[in-house]
């Protein structure tokens, strides 16, 4: 497929990796600029584009940036088809981002994101930390495959993001309709925890709405102690201790 990726951090930057190798046909931008593009991510045929031009002519396309930079993109997602699914990666943090009134008085994210954008979203890769989704992919059928929960109102739409979770190494678990995808937001017993498909599905599941704020920024805080809140990830053993510890 023709794959457009605006976002070369720690999860943009992996998705392209991954899309290519899986053998997609991937095109990249910078929301500030192409100069700013890691140099590992222009090789194997990678297309680096201005951000005016990078949903253009695409089947599918990819935001991966902070939640609150969406707005600055909403005439780049302009030049994408009717058809072109797009799927946003983003995470709502008001510590990162900065405070959105519609979303603290409990606006699900990916509705918000809708909602900005005015087209239909697909929300995909938002609950797995990066060291996990760069390292820790395998084949289908593999014993204890992770998975990742695929959330969105367009079932052909929902149907290529799985495809394309599948293609880089994970289980793809429908999570139901955006207004669902708190389910797997940050603070959710679903969210960074590495989990199989069948234990994907019993955390989306047992999910409970009003913890999710206080055990997101609980995480957030464990982690800036630990790692001194310049915005290194962390790996994904610590990570996932950490999330399972606050959802046990
Ligand atoms: N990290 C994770 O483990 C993880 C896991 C799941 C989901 N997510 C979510 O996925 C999204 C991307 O996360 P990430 O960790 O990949 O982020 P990141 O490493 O910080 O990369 C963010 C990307 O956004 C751009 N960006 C940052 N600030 C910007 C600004 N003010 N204006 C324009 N562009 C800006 C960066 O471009 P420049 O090159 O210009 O800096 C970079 O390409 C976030 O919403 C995050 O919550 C992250």
């Amino acid at each position: 497929m023709k794959i457009g990726i605006i976002g070369t951090g720690y999860i943009g930057g992996t998705l392209i990796k991954k899309l290519n190798q899986a053998g997609h046909d991937v095109r990249i931008s910078d929301a500030r600029g192409i100069h700013l593009i890691p140099e590992n991510l222009k090789d194997s045929g990678i297309q680096v584009v201005e951000v005016t031009e990078v949903f253009s002519d695409v089947d599918v396309a990819i935001l991966s940036v902070p939640l609150v930079v969406l707005p600055k993109l909403v005439e780049a997602v302009k030049v994408a088809s009717r058809e072109c699914v797009l799927i946003d990666t983003s995470n709502y943090y008001p510590s990162r981002d900065q405070k959105i009134d519609a979303i603290e008085d409990g606006k699900v994210e990916s509705i918000w994101v809708k909602e900005l954008l005015g087209r239909e979203v697909v929300k995909a890769w938002n609950a797995m930390g990066s060291d996990s989704l760069a390292r820790l992919g395998t084949a289908p059928g593999t014993p204890g495959r992770l998975a990742i929960p695929v959330a969105g109102d367009n079932s052909e739409h929902k149907r290529v993001a799985m495809q394309l979770v599948d293609d880089i190494g994970f289980d793809p678990v429908d999570s139901g309709t955006l207004a669902e995808s708190w389910r797997h937001q940050p603070g959710s017993p679903a969210y960074c925890t590495d989990l199989t498909e069948k234990e994907l599905e019993d955390a989306l599941g047992t999910a409970v709405k009003s913890r999710l704020p206080a055990r997101r920024d609980i995480a957030v805080e464990a982690i800036t102690e630990r790692f001194g809140g310049d915005g290194t990830n962390p790996d994904a053993a610590y990570l996932v201790r950490l999330n399972r510890a606050l959802f046990s």
